[in-house]
């Protein structure tokens, strides 16, 4: 029995331990395999021996049988709220009325936390342990909602630590992960519920189940960001109470900052706006405090909002609105393109009334029907998001379906097996030539001077359809062109003339367009054959050794160029001088940066992935898709995938979009 107890007792304290590694310190030192055999051992030594379960064992996260009802609990110290700003002018004048009411010559400093949109709650512990957590409610009185909180394996049942306080009450906020919102959503979505508009309320409501057993199905995660009441410790700063906390076991927002002028403090606000669509959760500001707790003391507060501390505010970036139509675009290879038209609406600030919806599946996995509410979400300056419709009583009736005919060409539409993207086969189809031709300038042939708006309306003048068409253009033409005078239809002649020989063979392959051949590939690919009479000759079982290549794309390749229409097309533009033999210029590119090896994941927001492999291969870095110990570092951008956690525990180095900005600056 006794030996029981000392298991128990060491089962209990490593898996806490290991719950803080990967919950709170996001430093896992075992595999989830070792976790559950260690946890399993427990729950079965528990059930044979109940007198051994105690309340910070980590089987009685879960369990507790739902409540009828929360019951209300007074906050020993209340629950104050922010007051907010928003804007540079107003914070510094927050600033300048703090130091009047201090000594004039006294230093401030500031703690800047962002502002996580989720729940506030107070956690009581007596001694070390969690013995109560309840909801901010109307800053005096919450709801007890302790079973639930127990369930959030970032919450420490214990606090860490041989010098624990008598009583002390953790403040702090529960929120839920943007990636476990879309999860959670996409999962209501499936089961005909009704998802839920936007993290905080997701959290919100997960908090308040009656049923723990839910709450615990949810991922809430938290974070520490003050105390209230407190016996047996002393606290003279924020800075100093955080770095406590963290000590003791609490999750601290690593982003947390301790400045000493107001002009860092609103430099640092206005970074935030634009880093914050980098995080995996929504914060809706940056709060700022007064660090020193006498000065707080001496400052005190009006109508519970502390005149020690101000919210830096920026407008939400969820909102719902009406999804109007479901358009289609034809792409330059042929792609359907899914995109919505919305009833214009306001989302972190910019009016937002068009959305990409991906494609046919991605659309119905969603639900998301023409004439439906839809919850929309931007992140930064990237394109908007259709998150799913916004409630239960929806009002678009049709399931979407992609249209059996090309809507600009009429040709039917086909699906190839494995694809998720529906393709208009018809590579005369008028669309498909316009995005080659835009795809022309602005990519592979890079034309200074003629861009995408020039490209349309040549094509809509008629003037050029095709690639060969541009290479026949006059001056004369252009000058009948709004916009164009003399000087600029001379230049953008004169560059379109240049791009004849200056395009390598391998760009050249690029702007053809052929299925699935990006930039790289195709590089591969004019390195290999070396001509495009070999390339012409070649069989699929030749192409398949193409670095990158498989027999598919081989075989698309060889297709390509069986076809006549392309046999002419290339003829014509070999005709008027366009590079179809690889050289120098085709090699890889010896650079600053030969040797390294980047993964890029998420959407950037100054430029698209693709460009971003460009300019980092451009430099002689080799840009690849997985994740190694090779590599020398991982680009992440808005809503990343695995790779993130892959890089961390590889010890590869991330980089933000404005590292790799600097990076290709060098
Ligand atoms: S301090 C006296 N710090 O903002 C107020 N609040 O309006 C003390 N919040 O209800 C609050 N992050 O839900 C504080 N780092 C942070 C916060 C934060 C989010 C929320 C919290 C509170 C509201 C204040």
């Amino acid at each position: 029995m006794s030996s029981s107890r000392s298991r128990a007792e060491e089962l209990r304290s490593k898996l806490n331990r290991w719950l803080h590694e990967y919950h709170v310190l996001d430093e896992p030192s075992v595999d989830d395999a070792t976790y559950d055999r260690h946890y399993d051992e427990l729950l079965a030594l528990e059930q044979e021996h109940p007198e051994l379960v105690t309340p910070d064992s980590p089987t009685q996260r879960v369990g507790a049988p739902a409540s009828e009802k929360f019951q209300k609990v007074r906050h020993l110290t209340s629950m104050g709220s922010l007051e907010k700003v928003t804007t540079d002018e107003s914070l510094v004048k927050w600033a300048e009325d703090v130091q009047k009411r201090l000594d004039s010559d006294e230093p401030v400093a500031f703690v800047l936390e962002p502002k996580i949109d989720g729940l506030a709650i107070n956690l009581t512990y007596e001694n070390g342990l969690f013995t109560r957590g309840a909801t901010r409610g109307d800053g005096e009185i919450g709801e007890d909602v302790t079973v639930n909180l127990r369930t959030i394996p970032s919450i420490p049942l214990r606090m860490l630590g041989d010098d624990v306080p008598s009583l002390i009450e953790v403040r702090g906020e529960v929120y839920m992960p943007l990636s476990g919102f879309r999860q959670l959503n996409e999962r209501l979505v499936a089961e005909d519920k009704k998802p839920t508009p936007n993290p905080r309320n997701a959290a919100a409501g997960s908090l308040r189940q009656k049923n723990p057993a839910i709450t615990a199905s949810r991922p809430l995660s938290f974070w520490a960001y003050g105390v209230g009441a407190h016996e047996g410790v002393e606290l003279r700063t924020h800075w100093e109470t955080l770095q406590w906390l963290k000590q003791h076991g609490f999750p601290i927002n690593p982003f947390a900052e301790r400045l000493e002028s107001i002009e860092a403090v609103a430099k640092a606000c206005q970074e935030w706006e634009r880093k914050r669509t980098k995080l995996d959760y929504e914060i809706d500001g940056i709060v700022i405090k007064v660090d020193d707790y006498d000065q707080q003391r001496r400052l005190g507060a009006l109508h519970s909002r502390p005149r020690w501390a101000r919210a830096f505010k920026w407008a939400p970036m969820t909102a719902t609105t009406r999804l109007e139509k479901i358009m289609i675009r034809v792409g330059r290879t042929g792609a359907l393109n899914p995109w919505a038209i919305m009833k214009p609406v306001t989302v972190g600030g910019v009016s937002v009334s068009r959305a990409t919806l991906h494609n046919e599946e991605d659309i119905n996995r969603k639900d998301i029907r023409e004439g439906d509410d839809v919850i929309v979400q931007r992140a930064g300056d990237v394109i908007p998001q259709i998150v799913g419709p916004a409630g239960p009583h929806r009002r678009g009736t049709k399931p979407f379906k992609m249209p059996t005919h090309c809507p600009l060409c009429g040709a039917e539409i086909v699906k190839p097996e494995g694809e998720v993207m529906h393709r208009c086969p018809n590579r005369a189809c008028p669309s498909r030539g316009l995005e080659t031709l835009i795809n022309w300038v602005q990519g592979p042939a890079d034309i200074d001077g003629v861009g995408e708006q020039t490209v349309r309306t040549l094509w809509d003048k008629g003037l050029v359809r095709s690639l060969p068409d541009l290479y026949r253009l006059t001056k004369e033409q252009l000058l009948e062109l709004d916009g164009f005078g003399e000087i600029s239809a001379t230049n953008a002649i004169q560059q379109i003339e240049a791009s004849r020989t200056r395009v390598p063979f391998s760009r050249v392959l690029l702007g053809l367009n052929i299925a699935g051949i990006g930039w790289v590939l195709a590089q591969n690919l004019a390195r290999h054959v070396g001509s495009v009479d070999a390339l012409i000759a070649a069989t699929p079982e030749e192409l398949a050794d193409v670095e990158g290549f498989g027999p598919d794309r081989a075989e698309g390749v060889v297709e390509w160029f069986a076809d006549e229409d392309n046999r002419r097309l290339v003829d014509e533009l070999r005709a008027i001088g366009l590079n179809f033999e690889a050289d120098e210029s085709d090699r890889p590119v010896e650079g600053p940066l030969t040797g390294s090896q980047y993964v890029i994941t998420g959407t950037l927001e100054s430029m698209s992935r693709e460009q971003a492999r460009e300019a980092l291969e451009a430099l002689g870095a080799k840009v690849s898709d997985n994740v190694s110990k090779k590599t020398t570092g991982v680009v992440v951008g808005e809503s990343p995938g695995s790779k993130v956690a892959k890089a961390q525990k590889a010890g590869v180095p991330i980089l933000a979009e404005d590292d790799l900005k600097q990076l290709l600056a060098r």
